[in-house]
């Protein structure tokens, strides 16, 4: 029943009926990536409270003609047409990332870009930032990605925005690119390569949780840091266990030396026409970064979910250098198509 209060909220908050109250809501939030991966939950979680959605992203194409979210480019070289793509957004939800180092990307040219991004919501008077961040960022991290994220943190607080930054450290459900490939590989080869013990822990969120939570964290006003994690934190062997029995694998899992996996996963990436895994990732997964003490702030099991998708997990390969690099690939949603 909708009361006469909730009309008067949905009114002041641009037609959000779930939204706290706030003032001056135009309605209208920007989500970058809307066609990808994160970003296409948090889109699709927004325009199903009743929010507007604008995207900015690299890949417009990718939208369908009937889509709800009107598109524009997330274009780093033009900051002025990004502060006018930006103009009457009331939250921003900045996914924007690169994974690795490729083609005319790195880590360092991913920082100035955020920086252009945050420049250009201040300039278009932007009221909040959401930002997906990573677990574990610090300045002095040896590795690039971790140490670009501190540095994207430390410049969000800096334009003075009102803001929350999420911090995962692995995302499952939809079209995931890790645990899916893992699965692939179990399907497929005889034998698994865990490097060294293979007991660091990966505490992942689904990205339908992570999106649920950018929401809520969008209509609060406080300045706020969050690991966005889910209730179950297995050991990486645990994982490829869990995994190797969801998809009926009977591949054997070996021990080798933590030293071979980069070359191992270098290798199988050549072969795949892809990047399976990098030494920087396996090293910050290797040395706890993929880990968080903080509470459980997604609600899926990993395990519940494995067992409620593994008919189609890992049937077929996500090739993160398609994902970025070749247009006019559309990126289905597997495991919502077995919910529905
Ligand atoms: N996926 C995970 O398991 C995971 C784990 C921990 C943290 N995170 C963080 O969560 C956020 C979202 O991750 P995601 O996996 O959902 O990312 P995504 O959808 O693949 O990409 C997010 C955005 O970054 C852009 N982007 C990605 N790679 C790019 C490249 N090489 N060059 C130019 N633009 C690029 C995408 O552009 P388009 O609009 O053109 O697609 C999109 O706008 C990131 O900040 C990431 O660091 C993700």
């Amino acid at each position: 029943m909708t009361t006469a209060s909730d009309s008067r909220a949905r009114e002041s908050t641009g037609g959000h009926p779930d939204a706290a109250f706030i003032a001056g809501d135009t309605g209208v939030d920007t989500v970058t990536g809307a066609f990808s991966y994160s970003g296409r939950a948090i889109a699709e979680a927004l325009v199903g409270s009743g929010r507007q959605v604008r995207t900015l992203t690299g890949h417009p194409e990718r939208g369908t003609s009937d889509s709800l979210i009107d598109a524009r480019p997330l274009d780093f070289d033009d900051p002025v047409r990004l502060a006018s793509s930006l103009e009457g957004t009331t939250t921003l939800y900045n996914t924007y990332w690169v994974r690795f180092a490729h083609d005319r990307t790195d880590h360092d040219r991913a920082v100035i870009n955020s920086q252009t991004l945050f420049r250009a919501a201040k300039r278009a008077g932007v009221q909040r930032i959401v930002h997906i961040s990573i677990t574990n960022p610090t300045i002095d991290s040896p590795y690039p990605y971790f140490r670009g994220k501190a540095l994207v943190e430390r410049s969000l607080i800096a334009t003075e925005l009102s803001y929350a930054v999420l911090r995962p450290a692995i995302l499952f459900g939809g079209e995931g690119v890790l645990l899916n490939n893992i699965a692939w590989l179990l399907r497929r080869m005889p034998v698994f390569a865990v490097g060294g013990r293979g007991d660091y822990r990966v505490r992942g969120i689904h990205v339908e949780d992570l999106a649920r939570l950018c929401m809520e964290k969008g209509s609060e006003r406080t300045d706020s840091v969050v690991d966005a994690v889910g209730p179950e934190s297995p050991t990486f062997v645990e994982l490829v266990r869990l995994i190797r029995g969801a998809v009926g694998s009977r591949a054997r899992i070996v021990h080798v030396p933590a030293a071979v996996v980069p070359p191992l996963a270098w290798m199988l990436g050549r072969a795949l026409h892809d990047v399976l895994l990098t030494r920087d990732e396996f090293g910050a997964m290797d040395s706890g970064l993929a880990e968080s003490s903080g509470p459980a702030t997604g609600e899926t099991a990993l395990s519940v979910w494995m067992a409620a998708n593994s008919a189609e997990l890992g049937l077929h390969y996500a090739n993160e250098l398609d994902r970025h690099f070749v247009r006019n690939r559309s990126i289905p949603c597997p495991d919502r198509a077995a919910r529905e």
